[in-house]
């Protein structure tokens, strides 16, 4: 279905993802637009359920919306207790990369695979409290690992360095992994996560609370591309 899709987020990293967690929702058509034109190659959906996060935002329809508004491959967050009773309806809508949280799930390889047989990427997320090891089981079932650097749930919490090393191993240990960093995301915190081996970086409130997103996003571009990113 959207695999292909899968190779052109591989290929755009090191990229800037904006989140449009904290947007203008009365003007998400516009805000993607404007989201586009400062540069965005992908946009990143956090999608959240009240349950497994204390926080609830959109499901199947607004993705699907976004599907019909841009031809961006849509990178989606699940934040949800259940994610194989959303994947296939979300694939449908249109998701391109779909990524579950290793706290939510008992069997995270069998999650992965099904995922995956829908026809997209499939990455698994891992907050900062949870253990790495706990990730080693699925870790070759998965094409990305999202390292997240705040405790998913929220949009404008502080950067968790800890996020820093779990990168660090995790390109030391699989080169070609795709990676992805996610929280609290900044012009001071994106060289560090360059340099530690982050391919995908999300950023929310460092765009979005910006009255420029295009200076915003050229900030973050040159902040990105001025790390090395070459120790793999
Ligand atoms: C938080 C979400 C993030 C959020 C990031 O749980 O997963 O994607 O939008 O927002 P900032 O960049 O403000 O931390
Ligand atoms: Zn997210």
């Amino acid at each position: 279905m959207n695999r292909a899709k899968l190779d052109s987020i591989r290929n755009a990293g090191p990229a800037i993802l904006p989140s449009v967690l904290n947007c203008d929702f009365g003007d998400l058509m516009a805000e993607v637009d404007r989201l586009r034109q400062a540069g965005a190659e992908i946009l990143h959906l956090d999608v959240m359920d009240g349950h497994f996060v204390p926080n609830l935002t959109f499901g199947m329809p607004i993705v699907e919306g976004l599907r019909r508004h841009t031809d961006m491959p849509l990178d989606v967050h699940l934040m949800i207790s259940d994610p194989l009773a959303y994947a296939k309806p979300m694939v449908e809508a249109g998701a391109d990369l779909l990524t579950f949280h290793i706290e939510a799930v008992s069997d995270p390889v069998d999650v992965a695979n099904k995922i995956r047989d829908l026809g997209v990427g499939v990455g698994v997320a891992i907050n900062p409290a949870t253990p790495l090891s706990s990730l080693d089981v699925c870790l070759d079932c998965v094409d990305m690992v999202l390292v997240m650097s705040v405790q998913a749930g929220f949009g404008g919490q502080s950067f968790n360095p800890v996020a820093l090393d779990r990168i660090r191993e995790l390109r030391s240990r699989y080169p070609d992994l795709l990676l992805e960093i996610d929280g609290g995301i900044n012009t001071e915190t994106i060289g560090p996560a360059r340099e530690a081996g982050c391919d995908l970086f999300v950023v929310g409130s460092a765009i979005i609370s910006s009255d420029d997103y295009t200076a915003a996003v050229s900030e973050l571009s040159d902040a990105m591309m001025s790390a090395n990113g070459g120790a793999r």
